[in-house]
């Protein structure tokens, strides 16, 4: 989950990194009292929006009185920052420049370990600096377990270049955001720019952090970064009933066990739907243990999406056994008629693996409305499609 600037600033100075005063705000009147609120000088109008390239698209603005405060915030506000629309404004203190520079910590996967970012040449367009002059970025890597200790802040800030007292001032920040990234289990807390004011402070003028969601459990507090408004509405209903799910553009609903077998069921619906002008409509990983209370709620989701027009459940049967989801199927049907929510979407179902043949069984005496048994994969997504598109040309 990635936070907000405003957020990322708050969650900066709970851990001591040095940040400037600010306030945020949602209309012109409130921008002007937040710019009144911090003194009347001058403020910086920011837009927030979980997005790269504010500044270059005009959502970071100077204003020197309260009153151009407001007149930025309405200039601001509601603006489209590559399809984020700017709901909010972060009024900032402004800040003295006299240098800006770049770090970041982040986990790096590939190297199964964390990597520290920092340069000299901070500002907008670091992206640029890292592909033109890649050595002007020092990139070091960081052991969890001793993580950025004094030592290895002055070794991170060395590389980057920096020397002497204005070393010693920027390590310790460092020390602070490499803090944060371990106290909050972030995935990235990245600055850019630091700046070095014109009395010689160090102070973090930007903050993106993006938080890891496996330690949500262990962060009650995170719950209030979760931006509801954001959300789609069926990833926030999935959410709520414990639904591995994740919405796409098409017209198979897909539900199987494992993330990996989803995915490839997602290639296989995608390929076959080529031929019938369909897509996957989701993602949707029941996990082990498929009672039928999960696939009930499984099934619900996807069916009340109104573009869904077939579903196609493939399961591979391990430690949950094929007759358990049988059942579970037969049950889910049962359960959903008892909602008066009766499927009547067509079902292609593909069960494999440990007793297959049980599940057969099952639902063949079950004879579920509209549900056909196939035995591969590719068959079952052919007709998964095909169904589809019959249905679509009903108009249905
Ligand atoms: N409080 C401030 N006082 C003075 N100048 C500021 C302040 N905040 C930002 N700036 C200036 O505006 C520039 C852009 O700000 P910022 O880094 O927050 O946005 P951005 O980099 O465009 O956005 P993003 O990081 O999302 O790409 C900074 O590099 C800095 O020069
Ligand atoms: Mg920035």
């Amino acid at each position: 989950m990635d936070l907000f600037e405003f957020q990322a600033r708050d969650m900066f100075a709970a851990h001591g990194v040095p940040v400037l005063n600010a306030v945020v705000a949602t209309t012109p009147d409130e921008a002007r009292a937040a710019a009144e609120q911090l003194g009347g000088g001058t403020v910086v109008v920011k837009a927030q929006v979980k997005t790269g390239g504010r500044g270059k698209a005009g959502g970071v603005k100077l204003a020197h009185s309260p009153e151009e405060a407001a007149a930025r915030a309405g200039e601001i506000l509601g603006m489209d920052i590559k399809g984020h629309t700017v709901h909010r404004v972060m009024i900032a203190q402004g800040a003295k420049i006299a240098e800006e520079y770049y770090f970041s910590v982040l986990l790096d996967r590939a190297n199964r370990t964390y990597l520290a970012m920092c340069s000299r040449e901070g500002g907008m367009d670091i992206e640029t600096l890292a592909v033109e002059r890649p050595e002007a970025l020092a990139k070091v890597p960081v052991d969890a377990i001793t993580g950025i200790d004094e030592a290895k802040a002055a070794e991170i800030v060395a590389k980057a270049g920096f020397e002497g007292d204005l070393a010693a001032s920027i390590a310790p920040v460092v020390q602070k955001l490499w803090g944060v990234f371990v106290a909050e289990d972030a995935t990235l807390v990245e600055v850019n720019p630091l700046v070095k004011t014109e009395d010689g402070a160090i102070i973090a003028l930007d903050g993106k952090v993006s938080l890891d969601a496996n330690a949500d459990f262990r962060h009650p507090d995170h719950e209030q970064y979760h931006d509801h408004d954001a959300a789609d509405p069926f990833e926030a209903r999935a959410k709520a009933k414990g639904l591995n799910y994740v919405k796409l553009d098409g017209e198979v609903g897909v539900i199987g066990n494992g993330a990996g077998l989803v995915m490839s069921t997602l290639d296989v619906v995608a390929y076959a739907g080529e031929e019938y002008g369909v897509k996957p409509a989701n993602f949707l990983d029941l996990g082990g243990g498929s009672s039928a209370q999960v696939m009930a709620d499984g099934l619900e989701l996807i069916l009340s999406d109104p573009q869904v027009k077939s579903v196609f459940v493939n399961v591979f049967g391990g430690i949950t056994s094929c007759d358990t989801v049988a059942n579970g199927i037969v049950q889910a049907f049962e359960l959903l008629a008892s909602h008066g929510q009766a499927v009547t979407h067509p079902l292609v179902l593909r069960l494999d693996g440990n007793n297959a043949e049980l599940a057969h069984q099952i639902l063949a005496e079950a004879n579920l409305p509209n549900v056909e048994l196939l035995d591969t994969m590719d068959g079952a997504a052919h007709r998964a499609a095909e169904l589809a598109s019959i249905e679509i040309s009903k108009g249905a």
